[in-house]
């Protein structure tokens, strides 16, 4: 996307198998969107990929390291892929080039960076520009972010990033300058808040669940009042991906490194757990027990319009369920091949209709538009029992309740 604003773009990553992909025009994940971009990239040459450091161009300006930053057995990030991109990188360019955290770090990494390379004899320049791009959703993020954010140590540093960004700060769009930590700090509180928002909405759906109330008109409701806003309170099966868990851990280790407990975020994260145990709970509840019951499963990504199963509570509850000796099928639109990879013990169908032929319930785990178009009439002549959990609150449920299902939606009157 940096390339589609007309700067020249050398992409360098030591999976060979991605680079070849990518030097053939294809992306190695489902991102909607984003081949188109880069086929036009590639033809225009603003684009390059390359699978070893030693291609780097000396004469680069600015280099994004954007490497991941995985959690330890601790939850804290492990910065081995940063560190050791930085120190590449610094052996290779001239000392003009700035050098950009894009990777979500914990505050004070840039700092550490730079004392880093300072003990090595190198004086770079460093910068610190964390992402707000949602998976499934990057392309848009990208084009219209809400915000820029970049951390900066210099002048120079913050004039070379507005040459980066000319395109959005003529669209108005706005661009925060701070100094690094607090960048890296933006990043964090951000992703830390949002899983805030959806903790507590699903905490609301469990109690809405109890007293009859209605989940989805409460959440729409207070998402009027523009101090709360509407984003992110739409409750589901609890908060995954390779993103939220992993920095509210590391936010909340931090915190401890420096004597500080978070309240708030230690209880999201248990929340969050206790969210999705108490889904796979109350599946066991309705049924009776699930030992050698079949169930059905649609969706297995962490969400819609990606292919990551990465923390998917999909992933979790299907689990918790094969641990209970439950005979699962499942399906998903885009995340068959990742779920494959982690979830052994279940079938997998080639589409939604043949996980539920024969199942004695439906849980509805990621919300795919596809699902809510299914033949619900004929489905459940197929299904040995018409139970439906929709832990996505996706389908027309009185449509489902007039051919005969029993529904049960998330924070709603069953
Ligand atoms: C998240 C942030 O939203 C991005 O701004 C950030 O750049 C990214 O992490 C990152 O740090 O790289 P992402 O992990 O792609 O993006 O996914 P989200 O759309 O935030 O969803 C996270 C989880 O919360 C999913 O499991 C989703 O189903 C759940 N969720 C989200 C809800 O259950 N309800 C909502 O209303 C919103």
């Amino acid at each position: 996307m940096l390339s589609e604003q007309g700067h020249k773009v050398d992409c360098i990553d030591i999976n060979t198998e991605k680079i070849e992909l990518l030097k053939s025009g294809k992306i190695p994940l489902y991102e909607p969107g984003l081949a188109d971009y880069l086929e036009n990239n590639i033809k225009s040459q603003r684009i390059r990929f390359f699978d070893s450091y030693s291609q780097i161009n000396p004469n680069t300006e600015v280099v994004f390291v954007t490497v991941d930053t995985p959690s330890d057995s601790l939850g804290n990030a492990n910065l081995k892929n940063v560190y050791n991109a930085v120190s590449e990188v610094s052996e290779r360019v001239n000392q003009d080039c700035l050098i950009v955290i894009k990777s979500t770090v914990p505050p004070g990494t840039a700092e550490n960076i730079h004392n880093y390379l300072s003990n090595k004899g190198y004086n770079f320049d460093l910068g610190v520009n964390p992402e707000f791009l949602k998976q499934g959703s990057a392309v848009s993020d990208f084009l219209y972010p809400d915000r820029i954010i970049i951390g900066v140590k210099t002048k120079l540093a913050r004039a070379k990033l507005e040459v980066i960004y000319r395109s959005f700060i003529d669209k108005n769009i706005p661009l925060i300058v701070t100094d690094t930590v607090t960048a890296e700090m933006i990043k964090y509180a951000s992703n830390a808040f949002l899983a805030t928002k959806v903790a507590f909405i699903n905490e609301m759906a469990g109690l809405c669940e109890l007293l009859g109330a209605d989940i989805d008109l409460l959440a729409n409701s207070m998402g009027m009042d523009h101090r709360i806003g509407k984003e992110f309170l739409k409750a589901g099966p609890g908060f995954g991906g390779s993103c939220f868990p992993k920095d509210l851990s590391a936010l909340i280790r931090l915190a401890e490194d420096h004597n500080v407990k978070l309240q708030i975020l230690n209880s999201v994260k248990e929340s969050n757990y206790n969210h999705i145990t108490n889904i796979a709970k109350k599946v066991e509840y309705v049924l009776n027990g699930v030992q050698n019951k079949k169930i059905a499963i649609w969706g297995l990504t962490f969400k819609s319009g990606t292919d990551d199963v990465r923390n998917s509570p999909a992933i979790d509850i299907a689990q918790l369920l094969v641990n209970n000796k439950a005979k699962i099928t499942a399906y998903d639109p885009m995340g068959m091949d990742n779920a494959r990879q982690v979830l052994k013990d279940i079938e997998y169908a080639d589409n939604a209709i043949g996980a539920a032929r024969d199942a004695e319930a439906l849980l509805l785990l990621t919300e795919w538009k596809e699902f809510k178009n299914q033949d619900f009439a004929s489905l459940k002549s197929i299904m040995a029992a018409p139970n439906v959990f929709d832990f996505r609150n996706l389908l027309d449920s009185e449509l489902l309740l007039r051919y005969g299902y029993h529904v049960y939606s998330l924070g709603k009157k069953s």
